[in-house]
């Protein structure tokens, strides 16, 4: 509240307190509107190809992008670079172990690498799997070991507006109908993806994942879970779900995990670190074929596509992330850029997510159909405003089908430990400029696209 008079107010307007102080910047630049038009012309309106050099700040993605502690630049320092049986891997194995209790362990260079070699083990042709949500990469995974993939997502994740605390649920009645119907042996996995990236970020409750894991357990299929974001999801069933207000968010983390019997996750989101995957189980025999798999491709199953250090980095960073004070800001964080749009009139995603804030493009800029991609457009207006990267996630992403269902988002996800309160004070600022003039907002047309995850690379032009 800038115009407050009262210091007390102007400070809690500031937003959430880091727990954390600053010890090395990298300096970002400014930019002018008439660079950043250029920028973009030459990039063909996709913001994918446009160097980060040219961006203010950078929400395209949570992954990867955080910031380490000088507890995990310290324990880079020990890594131990020996091809077979460094020091290294067994600090991750038993970190692994303790937080989130499987026996075998087996790093990966990214979560897609971990999808990759589970379901090469799992899948053989004709067979199904579901999930509360795939992520795109592990829906792309199980698909090309030639599985079908199908989402049974919460009725409830439909409403985007509507306050529902686990809109991120698997739908556990159609869950059962489908296991029921299904021919023995044709379904070979469910996962669980927590949080629902797909689904905005939200979070799953823990009797959800437990009521999976029951109907998994009788019907002898292996419940997954896609851990990538399992802190925050913790904390959202802490805050949100009956009887864990006052249990540690470690606590509920490991009581997740026991409901499954196989984890994968992309450590660059709540393992804390710029690169890094995991792939965990307890069936000691399925690791072992995945071993003698993974040397062709990921490298001997002790360093699996890492360095010594990468693994020391994340052992530090999986612990990181399961406290409570970080997951508190970060938590906080997303929140407060939410809080600071809606009050602006920006139609979201609600309730807020773990790992960012999802605008509904088509209800902030209703006059540009579905055809004319209002997600890519308000990414684009977005960058041309303030130099804000943000990712589209709609029809660009998922395709022309104009009899499936997918709302018109835009993602701006907020990588850990990185950008101030006042940065993401500069991208509500952004917003707040285009709500003003939202209606001069072009869509755009695709002009060059390749033929498979077109988003990444396509070219478009203004209508
Ligand atoms: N699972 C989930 C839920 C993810 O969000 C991602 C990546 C992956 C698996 C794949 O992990 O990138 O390490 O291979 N999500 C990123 C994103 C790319 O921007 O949401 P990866």
């Amino acid at each position: 509240m800038q115009g407050s008079t009262d210091p007390l107010e102007r400070i809690a307007a500031l937003g959430p307190v880091e727990p954390y102080r600053v010890k090395m910047v990298e300096p970002i630049q400014t930019s002018t509107r008439e660079q950043r038009e250029g920028w973009l012309d030459e990039a063909g309106l996709n913001l994918f190809r446009v160097p980060a050099e040219c961006v203010f700040v950078d929400l395209l993605t949570d992954s990867g992008t955080g910031a380490m502690s000088h507890h995990q630049w310290g324990a880079m320092m020990q890594g131990d670079e020996s091809y077979a049986g460094a020091r290294s891997f067994y600090r991750l194995r038993d970190t692994v172990r303790e937080l989130f209790g499987f026996s075998e362990v087996i790093p990966t260079h990214q979560g897609r690498a971990a999808e990759h070699l589970l379901f090469a083990e799992l899948v053989k042709p004709g067979k199904r799997v579901l999930s509360n949500t795939f992520f795109d990469t592990t829906r792309a995974n199980a698909e090309v070991a030639g599985a079908v993939a199908d989402d049974l997502p919460t009725p409830e994740a439909r409403d985007l507006g509507s306050d529902r605390p686990f809109k991120g649920d698997i739908d556990l009645t159609r869950l059962s109908d489908v296991l029921k119907s299904a021919p023995a042996g044709e379904i070979v996995g469910v996962v669980m993806t927590v949080t629902n990236n797909a689904g905005g970020g939200q979070p799953v409750s823990l009797s959800n994942i437990r009521g999976a894991s029951e109907l998994c357990r009788g019907h002898g299929i292996p419940l997954i879970l896609d851990a990538s974001r399992i802190a925050e999801n913790g904390f959202f069933i802490r805050e949100r779900e009956k009887g864990f207000a006052d249990r540690s968010v470690s606590e509920i983390v490991r009581a997740m995990s026991e409901c499954a019997d196989i984890m994968t996750m992309s450590a660059k989101k709540d393992g804390l670190v710029n690169i890094g995957g995991l792939l965990a189980m307890r069936d000691a025999g399925m690791a072992e074929r995945i071993r003698q798999q993974m040397v062709v491709t990921e490298g001997f199953p002790t360093y699996g596509g890492l360095a010594g250090r990468d693994l020391d980095a994340m052992a530090v960073g999986l612990r990181e992330a399961q406290n409570e004070e970080y997951l508190a800001h970060r938590i906080g964080q997303v929140r407060f850029l939410a809080d600071l749009l809606r009050d602006l009139g920006v139609p979201l995603i609600e309730p807020t997510g773990g790992h960012g804030v999802f605008v509904d493009a088509a209800g902030f800029l209703p006059h540009i159909p579905r055809q004319q991609y209002p997600g890519q457009a308000l990414a684009l207006a977005l960058y041309l405003e303030g130099g804000v990267r943000s990712c589209e996630i709609g029809s660009v992403m998922f395709g022309d089908d104009p009899d499936a269902y997918w709302p018109e988002l835009v993602r701006l996800a907020i990588p850990r430990r990185s950008y101030s309160n006042a940065q993401l004070g500069a991208v509500a600022t952004a917003f707040a400029a285009l709500r003003e003039r939202r209606s001069a907002i072009r869509g755009v047309a695709i002009v060059d696209s390749p033929p498979v995850l077109r988003h990444f690379t396509a070219k478009f032009a203004f209508v």
